[in-house]
């Protein structure tokens, strides 16, 4: 009866039928006891996809004559609900500066402007948000870009979801701190509150029918408008940007095929450990999601419409403590879905393979650290791009630079690494104006002080401070 008291929760909560609904399908397959996992005896590796260079050669939304049409049925949602746990962060990641105090939002912002100039249409844009991140994020905008308020379309409110008590499955109680027994049921949640807030109907009555989505902090998810083209021309209810797997990504999401010839997406919460080695073999497993995803509302709502307004994505069962900073607090599982994964849901749906230059979240300190320096620059349409000829490989230490505050309170200015090819930092050292990084270069502090960095030119060379 558990469930009964899990939607009286969520129903004293203002939850709508939609979020309840969500909530039930992926509650009920935990209690059923059934392996969530996808296994690797059942799908099968997708060896190659058409790439965004063919598709460009076919279809160029400039010389199509309904471009006017297919722009005009176009709207812009970008992913801001999540916190960047990974970085830390008790707010939305895009409010973290990128360059000169130029946050990811004021880059979305701008990139958004540029884009209506250049199809001199108002194409609408969406944010995203979770009760984690609204607020912050309006508060911010109150200041600076306060335009953005005024969109029509300017907010997807996600769910809140009860947190499930591991060992009773039934609604995790902390009295404590109640906010605690509740957590943002994950990108995947897009569904349930494109429906549950009435926005797709919104969308749809405005004449929106194509979606593109995408990360908050990938700014390299501009509106691509040739495989806008490529999306509509063939009436693809789904499609998803992949890109080739390189070591580094090795955790992230890939594509595959079930055993009906489903493009599926298996992330690796959803891989049992047998299967870890094949998960990780990026040379079987090449195509890993970058979260780019357009979606056509139209076939959405067909969908919906069969599958009783729920979205059948398959759930993925988190373990963790109802107050993540206590180990020692009640084990609770949170139950998640991915947006990506609704790829299984569509018959028809397909994926691309897009170059990297679209995929560049930030995940951890040390990316964030490179975006800022001047290996990388911004674009007049608000990208940021690679100035080097190569990436900075940037290694900051786990224990001083993992958490946000901890490295924007070290780095005060990020040294000069246009010509650096790796960059190792190991203990707390401080960055001040004035640090030019050449080559190879290793900087050690042995010391429980932070250490200030001389303001000068290291080039491949060993540094003990
Ligand atoms: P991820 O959860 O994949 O990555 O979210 P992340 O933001 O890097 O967070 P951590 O460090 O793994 O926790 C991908 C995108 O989806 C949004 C995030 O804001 C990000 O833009 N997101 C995530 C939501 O909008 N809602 C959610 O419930 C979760």
């Amino acid at each position: 009866m558990s469930l009964d008291i899990f939607k009286t929760k969520m129903s004293a909560d203002a939850a709508s039928q939609a979020a309840i609904k969500a909530f039930q399908r992926n509650y009920e397959a935990l209690v059923s006891g059934a392996n969530l996992d996808i296994r690797e005896q059942d799908i099968t590796p997708v060896d190659a996809l058409p790439s965004l260079a063919d598709i460009k050669e076919t279809h160029r939304l400039a010389k199509h004559p309904q471009a006017k049409e297919i722009l005009a049925a176009t709207a812009v949602l970008k992913l801001n609900g999540g916190l960047g746990t990974s970085m830390g962060l008790e707010r939305a990641k895009s409010l973290l500066p990128v360059k000169h105090g130029i946050t990811f939002l004021d880059l979305i912002a701008k990139q958004i402007k540029y884009l209506r100039e250049e199809v001199k249409l108002e194409v609408p844009f969406t944010l995203m948000n979770s009760y984690n991140t609204s607020d912050d994020t309006k508060s911010y905008l109150s200041v600076k870009n306060g335009e953005l308020l005024e969109e029509p379309h300017f907010e997807l409110m996600q769910n809140k979801t009860p947190k499930v008590d591991a060992a009773t499955l039934a609604p995790a109680s902390y009295p404590a701190n109640p906010a605690l027994e509740w957590c943002p049921p994950g990108h995947g949640d897009f569904y349930p509150s494109l429906i549950g807030t009435g926005m797709m109907e919104r969308l749809l009555s405005d004449g929106v029918k194509y979606l593109f989505v995408s990360n908050g902090d990938n700014l390299g998810a501009d509106l691509e408008k040739d495989l806008l083209c490529y999306f509509a021309t063939n009436n693809i209810p789904f499609l998803m940007e992949c890109t080739e797997r390189v070591a580094a990504d090795k955790k992230g999401g890939h594509v595959a095929r079930n055993k009906e010839g489903h493009l599926v997406l298996r992330e690796v919460a959803q891989c049992s450990p047998e299967d870890e080695m094949d998960f990780m073999d990026i040379k079987r497993h090449k195509f890993f999601n970058t979260n780019n995803l357009w979606i056509n509302l139209e076939a959405l709502k067909s969908l919906l419409e069969e599958n009783d307004g729920v979205m059948p994505l398959p759930p993925i069962k988190n373990r963790k403590t109802v107050n993540p900073r206590d180990k020692t607090s009640t084990p609770v599982f949170q139950l998640e879905t991915t947006v990506g994964a609704a790829i299984q849901c569509f018959p028809g749906a397909r994926a691309v393979v897009v170059p990297r230059t679209r995929f560049a979240p930030v995940k951890t300190c040390s990316d964030l650290f490179m975006l800022q320096s001047n290996a990388y620059r911004i674009t007049d349409d608000a990208k940021v791009v690679l100035k080097s000829k190569q990436v900075p490989l940037v290694k900051l230490d786990d224990d001083h630079y993992k958490m946000a505050d901890q490295m924007l309170n070290l780095v005060q200015c990020v040294p000069v690494l246009e010509h650096c090819k790796a960059l190792t930092v190991r203990g707390a050292v401080k960055f001040l104006p004035g640090v030019v990084i050449m080559g190879k270069v290793a900087i050690t502090n042995t010391q429980k002080d932070a250490k200030e960095l001389p303001p000068e030119v290291y080039q491949n060379i060993d540094v003990m401070l």
